[in-house]
């Protein structure tokens, strides 16, 4: 009875649903939901109630995609598991599937390990791992299947960053094809490395200095080719594929066109390529920094073919690639070379927000926000319906959203630990208001009420999206 917690009065949105309904939780569960003013509603009693009239009710937001603690470029991403995790509560997301990273030379296991203990007694809210692959060998591909096994089912490779995680296709080629055995789903970060690193330097000695060459070097057709060539060497092996973070129009065609041919080959992109442009990368006095990511932001004409493709369900998921960098000592490595200049933004506090502004604004409907911020992932990923959604047996992970709040978004009152805010000054209709991890008030009435260690590590089963 104590541990029983009932949602009253709010609109339910799943991927699947909208419907009025009152939710009751015991022991971290959902146990039942019933449409709100019904007998069976109305006999539930329980030691808490909240509150839901004219809010929405959520499923908590699954991020597949951060990078709490990165080392990269001589530095570390700014949030820890501690502040990232927190942040992600504050901004409605209850799971992040973060990357561990094997570093050449070592085994998976060794950076696997390292991340296990990055995380462990430090999350606010739940987490998985997915693992990067930087050395590709005899071992690492029999490692492979044991990480499969213990729940880590998903393995990014790079064709971008030679020297540091990359890949050649011989490389990339036998990954897909342990995969394509053992359950694993190969993410690609797909642009082409090798030509990118010509034009950087090619650039850097005409004094080409600045953070818009960041831009203009790595083309959007040198990431159409990636994409291209990972389906085809994907399409060779017969298995599964995923691209990150896809930013290009052309890239976008590639995964239609492979799609079109059945193939199964998915496509995530992130807000930052929805919200942001090239603009931001040309902002004066090295502020264009900030927006130094990869693949980079691109021209707005862009961004239309990318809101048609989450229309479309040639891309299926957002997620935010969160790898904040301050600018003080951090990005600031790379003034006078954009090269230097690591890798990353900020954003798993903002994504469930600015998917919202994404409804309000006519591009997805409500619930195909739900599908590609919540629903999706968790299938892609192996946590569904654990996680995702809100029906008996899943996981009591839910957002209490107020859809008429105004907000203005701000380093002044974010909770990443990053000295800027990527959508600084941005208004956004709604915003969260309570969130339950697993049952747990973790946010309550915008005031973080949770811990750290809370949030346990989640093993996944292999990608529940083929089938
Ligand atoms: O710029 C980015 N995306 N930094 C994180 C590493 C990656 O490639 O995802
Ligand atoms: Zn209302
Ligand atoms: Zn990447
Ligand atoms: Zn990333």
């Amino acid at each position: 009875m104590s541990t029983r917690t009932l949602i009253r009065g709010g609109l339910v949105v799943t991927a699947a649903d909208e419907v009025h309904a009152d939710v009751l939780i015991e022991d971290g569960r959902v146990v039942a939901l019933a449409a709100h003013g019904s007998d069976v509603a109305a006999g539930w009693t329980a030691a808490r109630t909240i509150d839901a009239t004219d809010r929405y009710v959520l499923p908590g937001g699954v991020d597949a995609h951060t990078h709490m603690e990165l080392p990269f470029g001589g530095t570390f991403a700014s949030d820890t598991f501690e502040t990232g995790t927190r942040a992600a509560a504050w901004g409605g997301t209850t799971t992040i599937v973060d990357f561990a990273v094997q570093s050449v030379g070592h085994s998976l296991r060794e950076g696997l390990d390292t991340w296990y203990a990055k995380a462990d007694g430090n999350c606010a809210v739940d987490y998985a791992f997915h693992m990067i692959l930087s050395d590709v060998n005899e071992q690492t591909l029999k490692e492979m299947d044991k990480l499969v096994q213990e729940g880590i089912t998903s393995f990014k490779l790079f064709m971008a960053y030679p020297g540091v995680f990359y890949s050649d296709d011989g490389q990339i080629l036998r990954a897909m094809q342990r995969s394509a055995d053992n359950g694993g789903l190969i993410m690609m970060h797909a642009e082409n490395g090798i030509a990118i690193d010509v034009l950087v330097e090619q650039a850097l000695a005409r004094g080409e200095t600045d953070p818009r060459y960041h831009g203009e070097v790595r083309k959007a057709l040198l990431e159409a080719e990636a994409t291209h060539r990972a389906i085809q060497l994907a399409r060779v092996a017969g298995a599964p594929l995923y691209v990150v973070h896809v930013s290009a129009q052309e890239a976008v065609a590639e995964l239609a066109a492979a799609r079109d041919k059945g193939l199964p080959v998915f496509g995530e992109t992130c807000p930052q390529y929805l919200f942001l442009s090239t603009d931001n990368l040309a902002e004066p006095d090295f502020e264009g920094a900030k927006y130094v990511c990869s693949t980079p932001l691109r021209p707005k004409e862009h961004q239309a073919a990318l809101w048609r493709g989450l229309r479309t369900n040639d891309l299926q998921v957002v997620s935010t690639d969160h790898c904040p960098f301050c600018f003080v000592g951090q990005k600031e490595l790379g003034r006078g070379d954009f090269s230097k200049i690591p890798n990353g933004l900020p954003g798993v506090e903002n994504r469930m927000d600015l998917l919202h502004q994404a409804v309000v604004d006519g591009h997805i409907s409500r619930r195909r926000w739900i599908e590609i911020a919540c629903a999706t992932p968790a299938r892609m990923f192996g946590l569904y319906p654990q996680k995702g959604t809100i029906a008996p047996g899943a996981d009591a992970d839910i957002v209490i959203y107020d859809p008429h709040a105004v907000q203005t978004l701000s380093v002044e009152t974010h909770h990443m630990n990053v000295d800027y805010s990527a959508y600084e000054g941005k208004t956004i209709t709604g915003q969260v208001e309570t969130v339950l991890s697993r049952g747990e008030v973790v946010i309550d009435q915008r005031k973080f009420t949770g811990r750290a260690g809370h949030g346990v590590f989640t093993p996944r089963s292999t990608c529940q999206y083929l089938n």
